[in-house]
């Protein structure tokens, strides 16, 4: 039975939450969602892995900084937005806040997560601060939310997937949906965006959802 629905947790809205983006393919759908989560106001930890340097600059051309203090300004112009709180962290700094059980944070958002982190999540291998953080919402029992992007899903992702979603994840691959009549690709970045924290209680933009008058 998964432990780490935000209401079963009581997890505080003035918490901050864990932002985590791997090197798996859909970029954008991380830059959407800091975007959102900071015009909101909210106050974010972000942490990029090594691989989401690597396939970020591959997907939009560019490099994001590493030092902490450029990426918040990297961000901050990029997004042109100063609303929010936002702390960049290392993906090897393991001795900061977010990697300890004691910090406490609303939930932690992997989008997108790449197999390879998945895989080092289930097995409990923490060798970067992504892993780490994602280990310590599992045992403190807090929202834990997975976007895992690949394709197709060979046995060993499958099971990886399994053993996260009996831990407590929420398993939520960025699938589209066509019933909401997307017209443009932002469309559909903000649909999946928004859905991802449906499942912290975050009500995070305006989307076309199903009312069942479209019929
Ligand atoms: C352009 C590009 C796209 C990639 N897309 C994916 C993907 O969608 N899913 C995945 O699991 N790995 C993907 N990879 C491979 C991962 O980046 C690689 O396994 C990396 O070691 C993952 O590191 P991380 O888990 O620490 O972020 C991609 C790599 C590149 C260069």
């Amino acid at each position: 039975m998964p432990a780490t629905s935000a209401s079963s947790t009581q997890q505080s809205a003035d918490h901050p939450y864990v932002l985590a983006v791997t090197g798996a393919s859909a970029q954008p759908l991380a830059e959407r969602a800091l975007q959102l989560l900071l015009q909101r106001g909210r106050s974010v930890h972000l942490v990029l892995s090594r691989g989401a340097h690597e396939v970020w600059k591959a997907e939009r051309g560019e490099s994001v900084p590493l030092d902490p203090e450029q990426q918040q300004q990297f961000w901050r112009d990029r997004l042109d937005c100063q609303t929010g709180a936002l702390q960049c962290h290392r993906f090897n700094d393991q001795a900061a806040n977010i990697a300890s059980g004691s910090y406490r944070t609303r939930g932690m958002v992997i989008v997108p997560c790449s197999m390879g982190t998945v895989g080092r999540i289930a097995a409990g291998v923490a060798t970067d601060r992504v892993e780490r953080c994602a280990d310590v919402h599992l045992k403190e029992g807090r929202p834990l939310v997975i976007a895992p992007r690949e394709m197709p899903w060979n046995l060993i992702h499958l099971r990886n997937l399994t053993n996260l979603a009996e831990a407590g994840a929420r398993i939520a691959p960025p699938i589209p949906a066509w019933y909401t009549q997307p017209r443009t690709l932002d469309d559909m970045v903000d649909f999946l965006v928004v859905r991802l924290f449906d499942g912290l209680d975050e009500d995070l933009a305006p989307i076309q959802r199903w009312t069942g008058d479209q019929r």
